[in-house]
């Protein structure tokens, strides 16, 4: 549900984000740059689940990391509940962390493999300086294991001892550890078998019910995307080329469409997982002229080929495209 009690009912806003990166000069070559998000504009309502979903290399997880100041932008703005994320000093910025937290696809690249679970869970409290006494501690513990459903005998074990599904529910119990209220979660399943996913899935829609939070959730999977979120982003080769207002809003553009063969289903059993997706996705460093999809669009016309298409303004359902689908 959105959350209607707030003047503004986005939680994030960026508008024209750009990050530029640079390959590093070969002998003889020139250095080239290629701009991994290009002017998105992306806003992420409170209390909502707002999907964003392109195949590898569009430029999702950049667009997390710029979301949340990990990495600079080249250009273009992050304001984080009406704060403008590039005019925050260090501190500032440390403070404000306390509200947005990441969950990465591999628990492993977040947790320290030194770390026992209750080390891994007790960190961010330490570095964000709160001084709790050994109760406090045990009981903060306890609470974040019943939170995301982790047996409380396994505050010992390291990472290698846990199954993939465990080590993940460890990364959502050290994102909540701050008690945040807005997550970017990186392809939280993808590493996870597919029994696995939908017990993930489960409980993230069970947490973001209960502790009301914001998510931005990135998949290359569409059909995990529109069982999961109220709105989808899709991206193209570092841009926003539709904007779905609901997941039952049914895609225009061909790229959309041609996602939408991969389909999400929680019970295994039922579940479909084809990918149909034909031709070369082109070479970001060197992007030709038009529509970036239009050497792998069967609608591609001559003015696809020489003009790109900009996002719509004027409906919720925005999209970049010649020659939308019916
Ligand atoms: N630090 C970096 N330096 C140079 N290029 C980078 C860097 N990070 C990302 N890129 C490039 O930017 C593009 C977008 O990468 P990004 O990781 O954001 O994509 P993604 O959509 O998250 O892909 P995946 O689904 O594989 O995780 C890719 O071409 C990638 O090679
Ligand atoms: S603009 Fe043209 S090439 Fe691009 S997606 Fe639309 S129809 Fe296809
Ligand atoms: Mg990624």
């Amino acid at each position: 549900m959105t959350d209607t009690s707030h003047p503004n009912p986005n939680l994030v806003e960026a508008r024209a984000l750009t990050r530029v990166f640079s390959s590093r000069a070969s002998l003889f070559g020139k250095r080239r740059s290629m701009a991994a998000v290009s002017s998105v504009d992306l806003d992420v309502p409170r209390g909502q689940v707002t999907g964003v979903v392109g195949e590898s290399g569009c430029g999702k997880s950049t667009l997390a990391r710029l979301v949340l100041r990990l990495i600079e932008a080249s250009s273009g703005s992050v304001h984080f509940d009406g704060t403008d994320l590039a005019s925050l000093p260090a501190s500032g910025l440390r403070t404000l962390r306390r509200r947005m937290q990441m969950v990465f696809q591999d628990p492993y690249a977040s947790i320290d493999p030194r770390y026992t679970v209750r080390t891994a869970l007790l960190e961010p409290l330490r570095v964000q300086g709160m001084r709790l006494d050994t109760q406090a501690q045990a009981t903060r513990l306890a609470a974040l294991m019943d939170m995301v459903g982790l047996n409380p005998a396994l505050a010992g074990s390291y990472p290698h001892q846990l199954s993939g599904g465990q080590k993940q529910r460890v990364g959502i119990a050290r994102a909540l550890a701050l008690e945040p209220d807005f997550l970017v979660l990186d392809e939280p399943t993808a590493s996870l078998d597919v029994s696995i996913q939908a017990q993930i899935i489960a409980l993230l829609e069970k947490l973001q019910q209960e502790l009301g939070l914001t998510y931005l959730f990135i998949s290359h999977d569409l059909g995990l995307v529109r069982y999961f979120c109220n709105r989808i982003v899709v991206m193209y080769l570092g841009r926003v080329v539709e904007i779905l207002p609901t997941a039952q809003t049914a895609p225009r553009h061909p790229y959309t469409r041609a996602l939408m063969d991969s389909t999400f289903e929680p019970d295994p059993q039922q579940r479909r997982v084809v990918t149909l997706l034909h031709g070369e996705i082109p070479d970001a460093f060197h992007l030709p002229e038009g529509c970036a999809y239009a050497a792998r669009c069967p609608n591609a016309s001559a003015r696809c080929r020489s003009e790109q298409p900009e996002l719509t303004q004027d409906s919720p359902h925005r999209l970049a495209c010649h020659h939308p689908l019916d």
